[in-house]
């Protein structure tokens, strides 16, 4: 029998294995789940009879690879995939794939959720400001920047963004302002909501020099990666700029430094909480269920990363 194996460190909602196992069952597949694993021995067991792989942010690096003898695919439930080795997948004769948009509301209004607390001064009971009329630069204008658009436009804000992969034409169609270059976009915003992936060309891109470009009371807001960040040079300079506020759905792994300098200026969730609702669950959860299932009975691969 197909055994396809849920491994998430961080478990999915009820509603979403429901729906998970519904799409297995259907299939004739078995489905056993490891959630909340702490080491990866438990992973390595866990997926050594299994057909098929469904993670989060789980690391499938080459051990995992090695382990998982039968393994012909992993879904990437979810949109970014540096936590998948697609050149172990792809010598393991693995097919890899995401489930790209499934979870991008969620996380956009989670961006929301993140500058309200901020500009109402984390709800200490002082004034703060309103988001209408305040410029929301969106660097990068994927699934996930384009619900942020769609989102800020309700609030009344005037959206920027830049994409260096995205032509301006479609930023603009959909009601955006393309700016040339990610300077431009700290230069003219005053918030800058970061949607990048990490790659190679990205990783600490965010840094000091182009952070520095904010106008005053600049906020910038993460719940990309954190390896997109120049960690020292970001906290180098809010200690220089008071004005500036830090938000991020990812802790910095220099988050006492962060809270340490920068008292009421900065925001860490404990846990990556962007995707972490029982919608976006379910429709990154079931659709990798289906891309499983398309994939081992008709061989499709229109979500294939490692083509
Ligand atoms: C993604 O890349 O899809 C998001 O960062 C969500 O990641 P998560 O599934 O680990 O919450």
């Amino acid at each position: 029998m197909t055994k396809v194996l849920v491994a998430t460190e961080k478990p999915f909602s009820k509603v979403a294995v429901d729906g998970i196992r519904e799409v297995t069952n259907a299939a004739g597949y078995e489905l056993a789940l490891l959630e909340k694993y702490t080491d990866k021995g438990q992973l390595l067991r866990a997926v050594a009879d299994a057909d098929a792989l469904i993670v989060r942010s789980d690391k499938v690096d080459a051990d995992v690879l090695a382990a998982a003898k039968k393994l012909k695919i992993v879904v990437r439930a979810g949109a970014g995939f540096d936590n998948l080795d697609l050149s172990s997948c792809t010598s393991h004769n693995v097919v890899a794939m995401n489930t790209p948009g499934q979870n991008a509301n969620s996380v956009a209004e989670l961006v929301f959720g993140l500058l309200v607390y901020a500009v109402r001064n984390f709800f200490n009971g002082t004034s703060g400001t309103e988001l209408k009329g305040k410029r929301l630069g969106i660097l990068a204008f994927g699934n996930v920047g384009r619900n942020v658009a769609r989102i800020a436009k309700g609030f009344g804000m005037e959206v920027l963004a830049y994409d260096a992969y995205c032509p301006a034409s479609v930023i603009e169609e959909a009601g955006v302002k393309a700016v040339p270059d990610q300077e431009t976009l700290f230069e003219e915003c005053d918030i800058v909501s970061l949607h990048i992936p990490a790659t190679p060309e990205t990783i600490k891109s965010i840094n000091k020099p182009l952070v520095a470009r904010m106008r005053k009371g600049g906020i910038l807001v993460n719940t990309a990666r954190k390896e997109v960040i120049d960690e020292g040079g970001l906290l180098s300079l809010l200690q220089e700029r008071t004005d500036l506020k830090y938000l991020t759905d990812i802790k910095p792994d220099t988050d006492a430094s962060f809270k340490e300098t920068c008292e009421g200026r900065y925001f860490t969730t404990p846990k990556k909480m962007g995707a972490q609702t029982a919608e976006a669950n379910a429709n990154a959860g079931v659709a990798a269920a289906r891309q499983i299932v398309g994939f081992l009975e008709e061989g499709i691969t229109k979500f294939q990363l490692n083509k």
